[in-house]
């Protein structure tokens, strides 16, 4: 048994709906055992079962955070991150394309998906819904390094039979029956999940998203992941694809490709017929402000997001997102309603990463917060970790100013560690 003690805090629930949803001790105690969460209070009040056998870490003046949730990234896009191109099917073409076609080999595949894993973890990622590629390799080498490291991961195998390179292509019959035997070997082993990929409408005929939906009922508990609405070229594009189509997710819809847990990223141009079907259906808007800046794509619309009560979460959309960091993605999307008029609360920003996401993807019984029984993964900062954050935190006076400094300013400089399970998986070098 181990016990951290640190300021620590969590969600319940949404904060927007009560701030009693928040659970915040200045010094508290975290007890873990077997690598779930044990017990969670105030060190004064859980201070006597500090018995033999208990090992304290002692992490005081740092805060623990339940571990982020990236709700969509591409990991065979890690090292075309930053390519310049003029808008979303532009760089697609330019530097997405040609990137994946190298994920054929297995070498390049098992090396990024290993840097990318600790890529996460660096940045306090402990979970993530991934795109690999179209080959079934490039799906075994993100399970395996997940794996290697004790996360918890869902991820892939991007179906794609038209509109892209010939390399890239896939069949509906071939692209279901490769996913078919990846779910088989890796669905629910460990800490690992599938999810049904298919890349975008465009990218599919009718028949592939046909089977992509069949293949979903035929696997209950799996999750579906895909890109809607993003770009006004695109939205355009798929228009002339779909002519019998109400609108971009309509497509989606008209498959039964709508649910829990299926995640969409982007979600820019919906209309109100839209946002209500993702409500009824309970599927999850994955908000990528750093994408939709780089790329040009557009502005998400916060507001109607959560006044519409639409189950959101947040994604670094790496490589066509900047940055691994969910502080830097939580900044960026701040921004970008700032743009709009809308004034997001911090405390609903990191529920959003944590229990929020963990929700939306259904795995709130496993992860998002330090309920007794949940993983105990889990994230120490540090403000001392940029002079400027400790000068900025020094002037707060309440948590709500702290969280909202972290947001604003934090990066992964600000991880001091990330651990899985109990298990320490990442500690940041020591600053000069
Ligand atoms: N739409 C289809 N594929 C992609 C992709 O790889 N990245 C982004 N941002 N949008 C997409
Ligand atoms: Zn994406």
């Amino acid at each position: 048994m181990k016990a951290f003690r640190a300021s620590i805090l969590d969600f319940t629930g949404d904060p927007l709906q009560g701030r009693e949803a928040l659970r915040y001790f200045e010094d508290g105690l975290l007890f873990v055992e077997q690598g779930r969460v044990q017990a969670l209070g105030a060190y004064d009040d859980l201070r006597s079962e500090l018995k033999e056998g208990v090992t304290l870490v002692d992490l005081s003046g740092r805060l623990i955070l339940p571990g982020f949730i990236d709700a969509h990234v591409h990991y065979a896009q890690t090292d075309i991150i930053a390519s310049r191109g003029e808008d979303l099917l532009d760089w697609l073409k330019r530097y997405t394309f040609p990137a994946e076609q190298a994920f054929a080999g297995v070498d390049l595949a098992a090396e990024t998906a290993d840097f990318f894993c600790r890529e996460l973890l660096r940045n306090g990622t402990t979970t993530a819904l991934v795109f690999a590629t179209v080959h079934p390799g490039s799906v075994d080498a993100i399970f395996a390094a997940a794996q290697q490291l004790g996360m918890r991961l869902i991820a892939g195998k991007v179906l794609m039979d038209r509109n892209a390179p010939t390399e890239l292509l896939d069949t509906p019959q071939g692209g279901y029956e490769q996913s078919a035997a990846l779910i088989e070997r890796w669905h629910g082993r460990d800490r690992l999940g599938y999810a049904i990929t298919p890349r975008f409408a465009p990218t599919s005929s009718d028949e592939q998203l046909e089977l992509a939906g069949l293949l979903w009922r035929e696997h209950p508990g799996l999750w579906l992941q895909s890109h809607v609405a993003e770009n006004q070229k695109e939205v355009q594009w798929v228009a002339e694809l779909f002519p019998w189509s109400r609108s971009y997710l309509d497509v989606y819809d008209r498959f039964g490709l709508l649910g829990e847990r299926a995640v969409y990223a982007h979600c820019l141009y919906l209309d109100e017929t839209d946002r209500r079907r993702m409500v009824e259906t309970g599927t999850t808007a994955a908000f990528c402000p750093t994408s939709n800046l780089f790329l040009g794509s557009g502005l998400f619309d916060l507001a109607a997001a959560e006044s519409g009560g639409m189950t959101l979460a947040y994604g670094s959309d790496v490589g066509g997102g900047t940055s691994f960091s969910l502080l830097r993605t939580l900044a960026e999307g701040y921004k970008v309603s700032q743009l709009q008029g809308y004034n997001p609360s911090p405390l609903r920003a990191f529920y959003d990463l944590s229990l929020g996401a963990a929700r939306a993807l259904g795995l709130d019984d496993c992860i998002g917060n330090f309920e007794p029984g949940r993983e105990a993964d889990f994230i120490v900062i540090d403000f001392s970790g940029s002079e400027l954050m400790q000068r900025r935190i020094d002037r707060c006076e309440t948590l709500e100013e702290k969280l909202f400094a972290l947001m604003i300013l934090g990066d992964d400089r600000h991880i001091e560690s990330t651990w899985l399970m109990g298990e320490c998986r990442h500690r940041r070098e020591p600053t000069a």
